[in-house]
């Protein structure tokens, strides 16, 4: 079951947008004109991921700098740790301590976006 959750207009190529669809936390991505649906909460301490960063289909949480690619809903890499990657058990990079990212089924259809919460696929 989709639900209307935006504008089609109100998401930018490149930009972010949460929304909520039947008590999901959702974040809408646009990349190269397809819009993406992924989980709203970061995978490992579950910051707003719409206030962190988007480049290319990835993004980046805003609290501790996991990445994860919002067309699979992998995480890429995970948080920073205290020793900033110089530790040589430092997870940056091979153990990643964080789950990847619900993603949703999204379309747009007459200038809006709909997302179906209920298909979402929890890796
Ligand atoms: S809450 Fe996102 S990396 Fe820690």
């Amino acid at each position: 079951m989709y639900v209307d959750v935006a504008a089609d207009g109100d998401l930018a190529e490149g930009g972010m947008v949460a929304v909520k669809a039947e008590g999901e936390e959702v974040l809408l991505c646009r990349y190269e004109g397809k819009v993406f649906a992924v989980s709203r909460r970061c995978g490992h301490e579950g910051a707003a991921l719409n206030i962190g960063a988007l480049g290319g289909h990835i993004v980046v949480c805003p609290l501790h700098y996991a990445q994860f690619d919002i067309i699979t809903g992998e995480a890429l890499l995970g948080p920073a740790d205290k020793s900033y990657g110089t530790d040589a058990k430092s997870p940056r990079g091979k153990t990643l301590d964080t789950k990847d990212l619900k993603t949703y089924d999204v379309k747009v259809k007459n200038g809006r976006i709909f997302v179906d919460p209920f298909s979402k696929i929890s890796p």
